[in-house]
């Protein structure tokens, strides 16, 4: 293993990547409309208690398992494995959270290829391109494959100028860019007649659902996802993390940030869903639950915006490139993982390993794109729903049951010498062996049970 490896220059350059790895698709998107849909904010709350207390721990887990192995996921988990069937266990756990983030990766490029659409549309709709405007916006193989592979391009050239060039100049970009366009279009949607519906929809809490189980697992289930956990992405940059810093505040800000961009963009899209309803668009299903999922982002919301006169070409401009830029900087994380594990296990260069690995995961979404109803939702299950929480899960038995105490604190040590004397340090070791694999191996059980 001879290749250089890269480093995040800064702080902030790393608390900007893991947030940006974070927040994505499943903030802007997902958590609104979860939320919207399970009691509003008996979700927000359930969701704040599993972020904190199972997420952020887990999350610790895999930063402190990177920062240590200074590798990729698989080497840096052997590095904390004695014996040889630990070894072993090592390499199909890191092997499992890269392929996952490779899995991830090769339908979230689908999805943000329909974004990266949706973002062209409004300027083909102002120079009169009627044609091109419905080519944009219906689904086809053609718009699918060209817009996947625009997108893909776009991760592979950022992932192949490496880590401060590539990923921390890039998060450093588009993170500000992200919660410029965030808070503008919340403060905007915020004052158009309806929105006050939608902000009681999203904030008072209907707390007899607090413990309904589907809202539990809905909540930790988005909770792992958003914190890209169980990917092996963040024992990557935990890898690039300088040995000088504090792991433990630089965990409490990435998911700060996280939980902070996922509560703001409800803010944004329950009131937008009202406004809608405002303006006579459909919200409500059948069943009379809130429209979530490909509909709302592609049907009510455009609707939303179509009624807005020209000011909702500019509304939808950035509302789409919002959600493209919170795709990128999710999937650069998500291409990383396989990237760095090629790059050292094969000692290639990294322009060579990007190319190879970009190549083959836009090969996956084009089976994904040419077999739709069989394999889109079944990838993203077995990733989010099964590979996350599993790989997540192991994550800390190899914390809390393999790895050395007296190593473990060392490793913490460093960059926070008084570690042994904060609250840390007294719960997160017992907490992260007994409770967190309990906890998720219950709610994971739950979850595929049901
Ligand atoms: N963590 C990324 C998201 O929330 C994958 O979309």
């Amino acid at each position: 293993m001879s290749a250089s490896r890269g480093k995040f220059n800064s702080r902030i350059g790393f608390i900007l990547a893991a947030a940006g790895s974070a927040v994505g698709l499943g903030n802007i998107w997902g958590f609104p409309t979860q939320a919207a849909g399970n009691g509003g904010a008996a979700f927000v709350l359930m969701y704040l208690i599993l972020a904190f207390c199972l997420a952020y721990p887990a999350f610790m887990a895999e930063l402190i398992i990177g920062r240590h192995g200074q590798s990729n996921a698989v080497e840096s988990l052997r590095k904390i494995s004695t014996s040889k069937s630990q070894k072993h266990f090592a390499f199909i756990v890191g092997f499992g959270g890269i392929v996952c983030a490779a899995l991830i990766m090769s339908f979230y490029a689908i999805v943000a290829g329909w974004m990266l659409a949706f973002t062209a549309e409004p300027i083909t709709t102002a120079i009169g391109a009627t044609q091109t405007s419905l080519w944009l916006t219906e689904q086809s193989l053609s718009r699918n494959l060209i817009f996947t592979s625009i997108f893909t391009i776009l991760t592979i050239f950022i992932i192949s100028r490496g880590v401060e060039n590539g990923i921390e100049k890039w998060s450093k970009r588009l993170m500000p860019a992200l919660v410029a366009i965030l808070v503008s279009l919340t403060i905007y949607v915020l004052t158009l007649d309806g929105a006050v519906d939608g902000l009681k929809a999203y904030l008072i809490p209907d707390f007899s659902l607090l413990f309904k189980p589907s809202l539990v697992v809905s909540a930790l289930g988005q909770a792992f996802f958003s914190l890209s956990l169980g990917t092996s992405v963040i024992i990557i940059y935990g890898s690039y993390v300088s040995k000088n810093e504090n792991l433990v505040t630089l965990g409490v800000s990435v998911t700060l940030i996280d939980v902070f961009i996922a509560f703001l963009a409800g803010l944004l899209i329950v009131p937008a869903m009202y406004v809608a309803a405002a303006k006579g668009v459909q919200i409500f299903d059948a069943n009379g639950a809130l429209i979530s999922g490909d509909t709302l982002v592609f049907t009510v919301l455009p609707a939303l915006f179509d009624g807005m006169g020209s000011v909702g070409i500019f509304v939808s401009l950035s509302f789409f490139s919002l959600m493209s830029i919170a795709s990128l900087t999710s999937s650069i994380s998500m291409l990383e993982a396989p990237v760095s594990y090629t790059v050292e296990r094969f000692n290639i260069s990294r322009n060579k390993a990007t190319l190879i690995i970009g190549l083959i995961i836009f090969t996956v979404s084009s089976i994904i794109i040419f077999n739709f109803s069989a394999l889109f939702g079944f990838v993203i299950a077995l990733t989010t729903q099964y590979g996350q929480p599993i790989i997540g899960m192991f994550c800390c038995i190899f914390v809390g049951w393999i790895w050395h105490r007296s190593s473990l604190l060392e490793e913490l040590k460093s960059g926070n010498d008084n570690i042994e004397n904060q609250l840390f340090w007294k719960i997160w070791p017992w907490y992260t062996k007994l409770v967190c694999p309990l906890a998720i191996g219950l709610v994971f059980i739950h979850s595929v049970a049901s």
